[in-house]
């Protein structure tokens, strides 16, 4: 039995900056951002998007009401949770209109919520080949104006549906994990913007990949010339291209050359839209499947890394069936359809926050199918807009 990503959607508001803007703006050499951290363009995300919203977003796109039958679980990878209690999962369940008989969880381990959905959704599939599973990874990328992690941010969700006979990626039974205690980035309770320590955060990032491909190598017996692409989490697409480089000198050169060619496919759609923290890593495989032009039965390995810090590398198999012009034809369109903001218009909507008091929240500008209508007597009010 072949358990693994059946189905998987992408969604970001539809706002964004410019970063050779953002460059002027902050008198900074546009070629640092473009070429120095691989980054185009940054989603700017409006207070009417929330986590939930974004997911319910991309979500909606996916589900039949044969796959909303056969749910057994609801896992939401987040580090942009709404609530301290509430879980974002059962918020996700009421707006799909999902049936009440599944487990919501929300998940938290900064970047890598998403994969441990994925992996938990796995052996639960595994052992109930009936039912399926849909996996979230949503979230809003904050540092702050003027820091120099602002270059990094972004927002959006994936939405992936996981079952037996997947049609897009066979997830393969070996992965090697590591986690250990790190303050390279993080945020505390009070905080909306992200706290990081950015260069160590980037070489814990390296050590973490070298230390679990490695350890993978040595579980199966595998090595780099195995494998047709590399996903990485990509917080930036410099990030991922650093992580490549550290195992490319154990590859051929014509191995090389193809490694770097999937890379160069898998950080299309990131270098457009930014970070989405938890769901980086699988934006960057849908960059990589929709660009790719990889052959029905590629091997890509995938390397998830949270901060704090947990990292994973696992593999899957490209399934026959996939077909990538439906991916390109919903990111040509999402593309087409964004509107480009000013600076001082991104920083006008990076300022705009939830205020702790009930408030009606003007949706006008929000063009999503689910949006944050406010706040009333301190519970979030969503709206679905196919509804009356
Ligand atoms: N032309 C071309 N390249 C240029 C350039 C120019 N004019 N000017 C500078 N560069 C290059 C630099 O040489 C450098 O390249 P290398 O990294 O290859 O050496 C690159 O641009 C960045 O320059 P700096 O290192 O000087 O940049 P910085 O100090 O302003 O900050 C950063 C970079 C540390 C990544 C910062 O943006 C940051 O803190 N980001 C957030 C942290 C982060 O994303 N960490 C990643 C690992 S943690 C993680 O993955 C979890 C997560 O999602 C947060």
């Amino acid at each position: 039995m072949t358990v693994g990503i059946d189905k998987i959607a992408f969604f970001a508001p539809d706002t964004y900056v410019d970063l050779t803007d953002l460059a002027q703006a902050r008198d900074v050499d546009p070629n640092k951002y473009l070429i120095g951290i691989g980054q185009s363009e940054q989603t700017v995300v409006p207070v009417t998007q929330d986590a939930v919203t974004m997911a319910a977003n991309a979500a909606s796109k996916l589900l039949t009401e044969t796959d909303r039958q056969a749910l057994g679980m609801v896992l939401f990878g987040t580090e942009s949770g709404v609530d301290h209690s509430k879980s974002a999962a059962v918020y996700l369940r009421s707006l799909l209109d999902l049936p009440a008989s599944i487990r919501t969880v929300e998940l938290k381990h900064a970047c890598y919520g998403a994969t441990a959905g994925l992996m938990m959704a796995k052996d639960y599939v595994t052992l109930h080949p009936e039912k399926k599973v849909l996996v979230i990874g949503s979230d809003i990328a904050r540092y702050g104006l003027n820091t120099p992690g602002e270059v990094t941010q972004g927002g959006g969700a994936v939405a992936m549906l996981v079952s037996q006979n997947a049609r897009i990626l066979a997830l393969e039974d070996d992965s090697v994990v590591k986690s250990e205690d790190a303050m390279d980035f993080w945020r505390p309770l009070y905080r909306k913007e992200a706290l990081v320590d950015g260069h160590a955060s980037e070489n814990i990032y390296i050590d973490f990949f070298t230390a679990v491909f490695d350890d993978y190598q040595k579980l199966t017996g595998r090595t780099i010339e195995d494998f047709d692409a590399l996903a990485f989490h990509l917080p930036f697409t410099k990030m991922g291209l650093k992580a490549l480089r550290a195992v490319l000198p154990q590859a051929n050169d014509l191995k090389q050359q193809r490694l770097l060619e999937a890379f160069e496919a898998s950080r299309v759609y990131n270098r457009r839209v930014g970070n989405l923290y938890t769901g980086s890593l699988y934006l960057s495989l849908m960059s990589l499947l929709a660009n790719g032009e990889l052959p029905a039965g590629s091997r890509i390995g995938l390397f998830s890394y949270g901060s704090g810090a947990e990292g994973e590398f696992f593999a899957g198999q490209l399934m026959p069936d996939f077909d990538p012009q439906a991916l390109q034809a919903d990111f040509a369109q999402f593309f087409g359809q964004r509107r480009r903001v000013s600076v001082p218009a991104y920083e006008r909507l990076f300022n705009q926050s939830l205020p702790d008091h009930d408030v009606l929240l003007d949706t006008k500008a929000d063009s999503a199918r689910f949006v944050l209508r406010g706040i009333t007597h301190d519970q979030r009010q969503y709206q679905d807009r196919t509804k009356a």
